[in-house]
């Protein structure tokens, strides 16, 4: 039976919190025993709502130890791993402090703010030979892994080129304000567009080079809308666009289109549909449960298993924050391309 702490119970991490309760309910061996959350109102069930519906049940606290401060819950509490959804520049703190009191950690994206940070959560996991892997849910999204599986086997050819997008309103949930304030969130561009990046990263490999035009909307917040052209060796035409300020009832949406030699995919609304060149569309039979709940099921299992993370290992998370860096400082010289 795995023990589980949770930390950080805003948005996502009441996302993470519903998986834990499903999990349980399963008979999945695994047991949250402790959350922390440094603001006493998340544990009267006092939510604010973001842009996707990832859980707003009133939640019964009683049966977990709480906690206002992670350290003295690392102290207290023996636990098999650690679930950090805490804001960005909390992430590699948090991080090293759990590996180094032994325990595994489950990070969310986006691994940190920079690529110091990352080293050192890396090397924390290493010298503790604990597991460590950050919360790239795309990677367990059945709709971008079909993307994956097709491009991995080359079922219709050669990738031509691709665009992805993801935006929505602005989010103003977070605790004190922090996803608007650049130098703790890095903007749109790091903690939204980033899921993007990742994916390009995880299907494509380190492009040689990134073009960003970036545009700031809200004080203070960095780039609220970006577009980035990714150079590659071979000349596929790869774009990705973030934006979040589109307001009014907008919502949220993600969304991708890949061409290939004798194809295309295209996610929209929710739906995957390939169309082949030369044979009849069709929508493919995927998984109903969604990226949280796999990708935790997934870290879940390396642990009990004692298996490799290798779907997101958290070398390619850093190249990530690599790309996202890259990217800003082009954003930052006018679209220049920047080399990796
Ligand atoms: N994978 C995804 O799709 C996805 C979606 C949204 C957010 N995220 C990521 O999840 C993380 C959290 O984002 P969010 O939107 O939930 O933010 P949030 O502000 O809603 O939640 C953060 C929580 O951490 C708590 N907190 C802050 N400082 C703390 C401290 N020192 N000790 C204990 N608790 C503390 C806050 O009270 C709050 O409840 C971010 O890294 C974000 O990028 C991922």
């Amino acid at each position: 039976m795995l023990k589980v702490g949770l930390v950080g119970l805003g948005f996502m991490g009441r996302g993470h919190l519903d998986v834990y309760l499903r999990l349980e309910d399963e008979g999945f061996p695994i047991k949250l025993v402790a959350i922390c959350d440094v603001d006493p109102d998340k544990f009267k069930n006092k939510f604010l709502p973001g842009n996707i519906d990832v859980g707003n049940k009133k939640y019964d606290f009683s049966r977990y130890k709480l906690y206002s401060d992670y350290n003295e819950m690392f102290e207290k509490e023996e636990l098999d791993y650690v679930d950090i959804v805490l804001p960005t520049y909390l992430h590699a703190e948090a991080t090293v402090k759990a590996l180094d009191k032994g325990m595994h950690v489950l990070c969310e994206k986006p691994m940190a703010l920079n690529l110091q940070e990352c080293q050192a959560m890396i090397d924390a996991a290493e010298r503790n030979n604990k597991k460590l892997m950050i919360g790239h849910c795309l990677r367990f999204w059945p709709e971008y892994e079909y993307l994956k599986s097709v491009v991995e086997k080359g079922t219709f050819g050669k990738v031509l080129g691709g665009y992805f997008f993801r935006g929505g309103t602005t989010p103003k949930w977070s605790y004190k304000g922090w996803l608007l304030r650049k130098e703790k969130s890095g903007g749109a561009l790091l903690d939204q567009h980033v899921h993007d990046i990742d994916t390009i990263n995880w299907l494509f490999g380190m492009p040689k080079a990134v073009s960003t035009v970036g545009r700031n909307v809200i004080v203070g917040s960095g780039y609220d809308i970006v577009s980035t052209h990714y150079l590659y060796e071979d000349g596929k035409v790869i774009t990705a666009e973030d934006d979040w300020v589109l307001n009014g009832d907008f919502g949220f949406d993600m969304r991708f289109r890949v061409n290939f030699e004798k194809g295309n995919i295209v996610y929209e609304r929710g739906i995957l549909k390939v169309n082949p060149n030369d044979a009849k569309s069709f929508i493919p039979d995927l998984p109903t449960d969604n990226g949280y709940y796999r990708e935790i099921k997934y870290f879940a299992n390396a642990i009990l298993n004692d298996t490799p993370i290798d779907i997101a290992p958290p070398q390619s998370s850093k190249e990530t924050i690599k790309i996202a860096l890259a990217e800003m400082e082009s954003a930052d010289n006018n679209g220049k391309y920047i080399a990796l």
